[in-house]
């Protein structure tokens, strides 16, 4: 594990936005895993920037999302196919047909289920993961459980997680109570991971994360056992593990 930290939100952005930058260059190719949420905002638009700029082409590159709401329509503002077109994919240069995105409106969810993962299984895997961090210590939608959840599933949302993405609806009532999530297994599958984290409601989480006992009970707390993974937040983020493991921080 490689823990990188950066003095504020825009500086960590650019420095998570250079890891998947070097990745795109060195292999156009890519099949890339992407999230959604505030943290990667200031990476998407990083990457438009460079691309802007002539310096980067994803032509070539596919994507994968980790989650999606259940009910919700990509065109509705609030799904996470909406959220990537309009945040990402519409302002580069990626084929929307290599994109892809769990379809929340499916009427067979278990069979979308398995169609996600044999999408995933065909693109070869995942080369690089994004993940945010939720405040239970979730990724993608993979919520605190007995167990981690290996394949792509539907999840019960958590209130804590439920309350926390209400800030993006008008009403608390309107967020979905139910997800779409890319299982543990394709996360932990893929050939390198790419954690970004920022604020101090954070800190807490990610020190029991990184540092914490590997349980389902912290999902995120998995990530300790992948072979590449790189942690990319900000000072505010970073400030337990700071003070109770500042040798850890490079
Ligand atoms: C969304 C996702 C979630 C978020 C997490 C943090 O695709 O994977 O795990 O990363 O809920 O969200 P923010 O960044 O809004 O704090």
């Amino acid at each position: 594990m490689k823990i990188i930290s950066a003095p504020d939100y825009q500086s960590m952005s650019r420095k998570a936005a250079n890891i998947i930058s070097a990745q795109v260059i060195l292999f156009p190719d890519s099949v890339l895993g992407l999230a959604t949420g505030s943290t990667p905002l200031g990476v998407y638009q990083q990457l438009i920037d460079w691309y802007k700029k002539g310096d980067l082409d994803f032509s070539k590159v596919r994507s994968v999302n980790l989650d999606e709401y259940c009910g919700l329509a990509g065109d509705h503002e609030q799904s996470y196919r909406y959220y990537m077109n309009t945040n990402f994919f519409k302002h580069i240069n990626i084929s929307m047909e290599n994109t892809y995105v769990p379809n929340g409106m499916a009427q067979d969810v278990d069979a979308e289920c398995r169609r996600y993962d044999k999408i995933i299984n065909d693109l070869g895997g995942i080369d690089l993961q994004l993940l945010g961090i939720g405040h239970t210590g979730h990724i993608g939608f993979n919520e605190p459980d007995e167990d981690f959840d290996k394949m792509t599933h539907c999840v019960k949302l958590k209130q804590k997680t439920i309350d926390a993405n209400s800030r993006f609806f008008e009403r608390v009532d309107q967020v979905p109570k139910y997800a779409i999530t890319m299982g543990i297994k394709a996360i932990m599958q893929a050939k390198k991971l790419l954690l970004v984290a920022n604020g101090e409601n954070k800190a807490d989480i990610l020190c029991r994360s990184l540092f914490g006992p590997v349980t389902p009970k912290v999902p995120a707390s998995i990530l300790q056992l992948h072979n590449d993974l790189t942690v990319v937040a900000d000072e505010a983020a970073l400030s337990l593990i700071r003070s109770k493991y500042p040798e850890a921080i490079g």
